[in-house]
């Protein structure tokens, strides 16, 4: 009997649990817990950490899971990471569900960091009005850097005080648009824009609205994760699930 973990949040996630719950698929769909109001899943839904490598290993092992598909963010290092190991140790197959990575076309500015540092590094000096559209987490790096103005675009109104002297904040969840975009940018007087590489389409508007007004894009680089098969659809992760390969 398959049963199947559907480690989430993302677009690419949510259309798994899709196809999967269509299919009748035993699948638990699991969410970290980051945002207030998730979307909701097709699928039975578990939502907070398990507790690092030894606790995902025996919730695989209590829940009895047969196959695990990471579809988590590009940027969920320590979730990969973790599944990676857990799984080896539990000898559950795993394969992640991935986009491939943006790449620069004609007309695009882009400055490449190998990290949130390297992107913090890669702003100018003086004063500018800055689009830094990498989510809630790893803002207070760029604390360094007070000298600028940041817009903030997060998916709830934050809670805490932010570690940025000087932002705005707009709430909003994705998909976005280029037009809706570029007016954002137009509407704060945007210099630059900081962004991580997704990849896919969801959040691809704000580089094409980008390039469209003329702005340089600081683009982070994806960390490493361990090596796992990785699949690029839907029906790759279908087809990988009736016959696992590793
Ligand atoms: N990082 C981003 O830029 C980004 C952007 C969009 C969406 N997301 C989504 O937001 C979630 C958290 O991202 P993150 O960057 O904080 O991840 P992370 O740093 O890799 O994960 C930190 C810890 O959060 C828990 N966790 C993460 N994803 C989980 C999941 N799907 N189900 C259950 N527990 C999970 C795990 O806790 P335990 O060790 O206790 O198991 C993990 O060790 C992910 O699901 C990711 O898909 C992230």
């Amino acid at each position: 009997m398959t049963r199947i973990l559907l480690l989430g949040g993302t677009t690419e996630a949510s259309a798994l649990a899709k196809t999967l719950a269509e299919t009748g698929a035993d699948a638990v769909f699991s969410y970290a817990g980051r945002t207030a109001k998730p979307v909701s899943q097709p699928l039975p839904t578990r939502v907070g950490g398990f507790g690092g490598t030894d606790g995902l290993a025996g919730y695989l092992k209590a829940e009895g899971i047969t196959h695990v598909v990471d579809a988590t963010h590009p940027f969920a290092e320590q979730m990969s990471t973790n599944a990676v190991h857990a799984c080896n140790a539990a000898g559950v197959p795993l394969c992640a569900f991935e986009r491939p990575v943006w790449q620069a076309g004609d007309g695009d500015t882009w400055i490449h960091a190998g990290s949130i540092e390297g992107a913090v590094d890669a702003l100018p000096d003086a004063p500018a009005r800055v689009f830094l559209a990498i989510g809630k987490q790893n803002l207070s790096q760029f604390a360094a850097k007070p000298q600028h103005h940041y817009l903030l675009r997060l998916v709830d109104t934050p809670e805490a005080d932010l570690p940025l002297p000087s932002t705005t904040v707009e709430i909003a969840r994705g998909p976005f648009d280029v037009q809706g975009d570029t007016a954002l940018m137009q509407r704060h007087g945007i210099t630059h824009v900081v962004a991580k590489n997704a990849g896919g389409t969801g959040a691809a508007a704000k580089l094409t609205a980008a390039r469209d007004l003329g702005l340089p894009v600081i683009m982070i680089g994806r960390p490493e994760v361990p090596e796992r098969p990785v699949m690029g659809s839907v029906a790759e992760v279908m087809a990988w699930l009736a016959h696992p390969a590793n």
